[in-house]
């Protein structure tokens, strides 16, 4: 392993005013994200719609590293350019989804466990010579059912994911989130990422990862979304650092959030308040999907006509995104496009 090559990536991915486009959704979940816009989910439409944003100069300014699926790191460009080589032309680091999903724990139908570690040093081994410098593996857990065996076993795999990474000369994304969708309030979310947290940083130890090559990519601290009590602003910023304040050692060069179903302007509120409001020992910024696809999805609707208002509309939210990783956003400014 390499550490400090590991380390230079990891420092990339997290740089200041920077973030991570998640674009790395399945063929499943794309085909929900298109369903809603209208378009038919074949592979030259996804791979039109990835260009679209990869090729958007202004959009990819404020971004650092682009999560890919395995068919997207393997397409051409429609003019035969590997979209891998547009991401690098743009000065991002291209990375690669490695899970394979998460299934439902057996005698636990309220939490699942994440699988994909079978065959997956292989895979990294091919996926480095396709130009991934980073990985992903997303965990996910019920705030409503807690329990430790879910906890426990995500958190191996993430540890064992992670370690596979390294030694590949490949940075993990560690991706531990605690889900959005139920009606638990804060409290319930900032205990059970605790936990979460706290397991999960066991583990990567036990498994020798050298936290200066990774990137954490949580949730943030907020209510559910059915919950009753939602939360201001300040709240959720304060108590996300609280929390991760308890649990990321100061080695961590940065953490990535989520966006897990937030509004895009709750999401890039969240992230503005925590780098406004603290003194941090890590960089913090984003690494959203949604957050920074809805609103050029729903521009673009397939029609290569919409292609230069999706990419605008791509370059503002990332643009809010990348003010918001240095404290520097503010409500005007979205007004203002
Ligand atoms: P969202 O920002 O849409 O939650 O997606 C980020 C991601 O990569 C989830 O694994």
């Amino acid at each position: 392993m390499n550490l400090a090559e590991l380390n230079a990536i990891a420092n990339k991915m997290v740089a200041k005013g920077r973030g991570i486009l998640a674009a790395d959704e399945s063929t499943g979940t794309i085909a929900k994200r298109f369903d809603k816009i209208g378009v038919e989910n074949t592979e030259p439409n996804r791979r039109d719609y990835r260009e679209l944003l990869f090729r958007c100069g202004e959009g990819m300014k404020c971004i650092s590293g682009v999560i890919l699926y395995d068919e997207t790191i393997r397409q051409k460009a429609a003019d035969g350019t590997p979209l891998v080589q547009l991401i690098e032309a743009a000065g991002a680091v291209p990375g690669i989804k490695v899970d394979k999903g998460a299934q439902k724990m057996a005698l636990d139908p309220d939490q699942t466990v994440t699988e994909g570690l079978d065959g997956l040093r292989d895979r990294l081994v091919e996926y480095y010579k396709l130009g991934a410098r980073f990985a992903k593996w997303r965990a996910t857990y019920n705030p409503t059912k807690p329990s430790w065996n879910s906890i426990n076993a995500n958190a191996h795999a993430l540890a064992r994911y992670a370690a596979l990474c390294q030694e590949n000369g490949i940075v993990p994304i560690v991706e531990p989130e605690v889900l959005m969708d139920y009606d638990n309030d804060i409290d319930a979310c900032a205990g059970i990422t605790e936990w979460v947290l706290k397991e999960v940083f066991q583990e990567l130890y036990y498994a020798q990862v050298k936290l200066e090559g990774i990137v954490l990519k949580p949730n943030m601290i907020v209510p559910g979304m059915k919950s009753p009590k939602q939360a201001s602003v300040e709240e959720v910023a304060d108590r996300t650092v609280e929390v991760l304040k308890r649990c990321v050692p100061s080695a961590v060069p940065g953490i990535a959030f989520l966006s897990g179903g937030q509004s895009d302007e709750d999401a890039t509120a969240h992230l503005s308040a925590m780098n406004a409001r603290h003194t941090l020992p890590w960089h913090l910024t984003f690494s959203y999907g949604r957050a920074l696809q809805a609103a050029p999805q729903k521009t673009w609707s397939g029609k290569k006509e919409n292609v230069a208002a999706a990419q605008k509309a791509f370059a503002h939210r990332a643009k809010m995104n990348s003010l918001a990783a240095t404290g520097a956003w503010n409500k005007g400014l979205e007004k203002a496009a």
